[in-house]
């Protein structure tokens, strides 16, 4: 088709002599050795991590029980790959460059640096009663210990859970009791912006009569004073005097947990994503070669949190394997200004960015001028995650960021999924903004109809799924195995069902088209329509939520909630109300989730049977008024009048 066809970018040749993978035929027979051999391939990819005992097998799939094991027999530990076999090697070379929040301000922690820091603070949780197999729940903000705490796990062989610092202590509780946390660990408060997230006070009220948290340990971050338990409390820094920068690692199996990550799904609670040791990081470590291109000289700057899975997998453990020197960005793209990500580029030369769209989108809102007083000399490469870039965004990063000297790799993959699974080789494949392009090895992407029929062919969309395992994929839900074979595996049986929707071009080239379940993907942050629902609900004026999304501008998705109040309440059904709303979910849930809008009515649109008909509610939210479905099939078809007058934007009313 010749529209795709001219959309397409050609790789750039200077890139591409130097790349581990040169043209798209390289890729190509790379990529059907993968489909055809997986065991081969995924064997010589295994080879690149140390193991202490070489595992016996390369995959054993129980397609049936939803049960999946790669590299069994092997005995491996993550923080030994990620820090000894480099503190060995090259002892002074930069693992993490901690950005601070304030501008300018940077610290470097070599390779053997981050040995002691990670010996001393895995001898600290020994002490505190942490053993292999325990969960550490670690709410921190972006702090070099955040990064020592959870290699401090991996290397004793506890099972980290981070918590990202702009949950609620609401959220932060029902995930510590969901894994059975013994230790938190957070800090007295942390910078974050022109802001002090008060993390330390947050803490306290999560574990508020829990007897099940023994101890709270606390990053000294500032010079705040906060109030310390004693007998539960404790400051990370006094105890990591106390012990030795030496801690031997534990010989973990290939299938034992490394960590769980709490993500949103479409019920109220979130769920346990767990990934275990060998198959995940042999997947990180490989994706993080290839799709970043890594070379012993990159300094490579992830603006994400660690407290997401994106930092999980591509601000810590991919780069670490690979010896790479990470960034750690505490601070936000626009503070103090909009020229803050050019400045820690220019700062610490990196030669590669990798950030969100929103990120994008709200810095193109400034002007280029930002861009364009910094050099940006060092950058090689720029990749993007978390949401489906618009073409335009995607020509503004290429064009004006890059400078057209950078290939752009869009790399769609999901919390379950461990790490990217379709995104362009930069070296290899010509690129199209706003598509991810193509699998990465050893992933087959089907598209599928409602029924479950596989759709054939080119130029076609449906939902997207994954028709075989792969060794970075999530392996079950901590402690709910039936629910995450339902949320997976039932809609389309023997298929990993992404909740994402997809069109393969003429091309065969992948476009994620965004979910298709109850997932708003909000700022590239996933929330369940359903946990807002329940944090609005518990309003004492609330009887019903509905939460639908709308396209926003910056966030790329918006929240907007249509409440009804209790007869007691309704005199009270103000402005004043919707400010209240407001405050109760970032109360419940944490200031992502806020709600752009919150429209108070008296009813919401039910069929007979009394089932919510959100797609009604998603179309009047976006301002789609024009076709909105049979309004008789509506209980009650007075309530659409109402939600017209109040709930469309101005510019769409009828
Ligand atoms: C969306 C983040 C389009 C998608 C790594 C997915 C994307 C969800 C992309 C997972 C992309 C992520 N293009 N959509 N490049 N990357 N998504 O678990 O809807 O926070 O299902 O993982 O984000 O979000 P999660």
């Amino acid at each position: 088709m010749a529209q795709t066809q001219e959309a397409l970018i050609p790789t750039k040749d200077a890139f591409s002599r130097k790349a581990h993978v040169k043209s798209l035929e390289d890729y190509q027979r790379l990529y059907q050795r993968s489909i055809q051999q997986p065991e081969a391939f995924w064997s010589e990819m295994a080879e690149q991590l140390t193991w202490f005992h070489k595992p016996d097998a390369i995959m054993d799939l129980d397609a049936e029980q939803v049960d999946f094991s790669w590299f069994g027999g092997g005995k491996l530990n993550a923080a030994y790959n990620c820090i000894d076999r480099h503190a060995t090697e090259r002892p002074g070379k930069v693992a993490i460059i901690w950005a601070k929040n304030e501008p300018g301000e940077y610290e470097s922690i070599t390779y053997r640096d981050l040995q002691h820091h990670v010996g001393r603070v895995a001898n600290v949780l020994k002490a505190h009663g942490v053993r292999k197999g325990d969960r550490v729940c670690i709410y921190l903000p972006m702090v070099p210990e955040l990064a020592y705490t959870m290699l401090a796990c991996a290397r004793i062989g506890a099972v980290h859970s981070v918590v990202f610092a702009g949950f609620s202590s609401e959220a932060l509780r029902e995930r510590i009791l969901d894994s059975g946390a013994k230790v938190l660990i957070t800090a007295n408060e942390g910078p974050r912006g022109p802001k002090f997230v008060p993390t330390k006070a947050i803490a306290d009220e999560a574990v508020e009569g829990l007897s099940l948290v023994e101890s709270i340990l606390v990053v000294r971050r500032t010079g705040k004073e906060v109030p310390m338990l004693a007998g539960r409390d404790y400051w990370l820094d006094a105890e990591m005097a106390k012990h030795r920068g030496v801690c031997p690692a534990e010989w973990m199996d290939s299938e034992d947990p490394l960590f769980i990550l709490y993500t949103s799904g479409s019920t109220g609670k979130p769920k346990g994503v767990l990934h275990t040791t060998g198959g995940y990081l042999v997947y990180a470590a490989t994706t993080f070669r290839y799709v970043f291109d890594i070379q012993p000289e990159d300094v490579y700057f992830c603006a994400a949190d660690l407290g997401w899975v994106t930092g999980h997998s591509y601000i810590l453990y991919g780069p670490l394997m690979n010896g790479t020197t990470t960034v750690m960005f505490e601070s936000t793209p626009t503070f103090p200004d909009a020229g803050r990500l050019w400045r820690v580029v220019d700062d610490l030369k990196a030669t590669i960015l990798y950030t969100a769209p929103t990120a994008l989108r709200s810095l193109i809102k400034e002007g280029d001028a930002w861009v364009k007083k910094s050099s940006r000399q060092s950058l090689r490469l720029l990749g993007s995650v978390g949401e489906p870039i618009n073409p335009e965004v995607w020509r503004w990063y290429h064009d004006v960021v890059g400078e057209g000297r950078c290939p752009v790799v869009d790399t769609w993959w999901q919390t379950e999924t461990g790490g990217i699974l379709i995104a362009p080789l930069p070296g290899a494949t010509p690129t199209k903004p706003g598509s991810a392009t193509l699998p990465f090895f050893g992933v087959e992407p089907v598209l599928v109809d409602d029924e479950g029929r596989v759709i054939e062919g080119n130029g076609v969309s449906g939902n997207l799924c994954l028709a075989r395992s792969w060794p970075g994929q999530a392996r079950t839900l901590y402690g709910h195995h039936q629910r995450f074979k339902e949320t997976y595996y039932a809609r389309f049986p023997n298929l990993y069902f992404t909740g994402d929707g997809c069109r393969r071009d003429e091309d065969g080239y992948y476009w994620i088209t965004g979910r298709v379940d109850d997932v708003l993907n909000v700022s590239g942050h996933r929330l369940g329509t359903a946990e807002v629902e329940s944090a609005l609900v518990a309003h004492e004026a609330v009887a019903e939520a509905a939460v639908v999304g709308f396209p926003h501008d910056l966030k790329g998705t918006g929240v907007c909630a249509f409440v009804t109040v209790k007869p007691d309440w309704q005199e009270s059904a103000s402005e004043q109300m919707v400010g209240a709303l407001k405050e109760q979910v970032r109360h419940v849930i944490g200031p992502i989730a806020t709600p752009d809008r919150v429209v108070l009515v008296n009813g919401l649109p039910k069929t007979r049977s009394g089932k919510i008909l959100r797609r009604m509610l998603r179309k009047i939210a976006s301002g789609e008024v024009e076709n909105l479905g049979d309004a008789s099939t509506l209980a009650d078809p007075s309530v659409l009048d109402e939600l017209l007058a109040k709930a469309t934007p101005p510019q769409a009313k009828r």
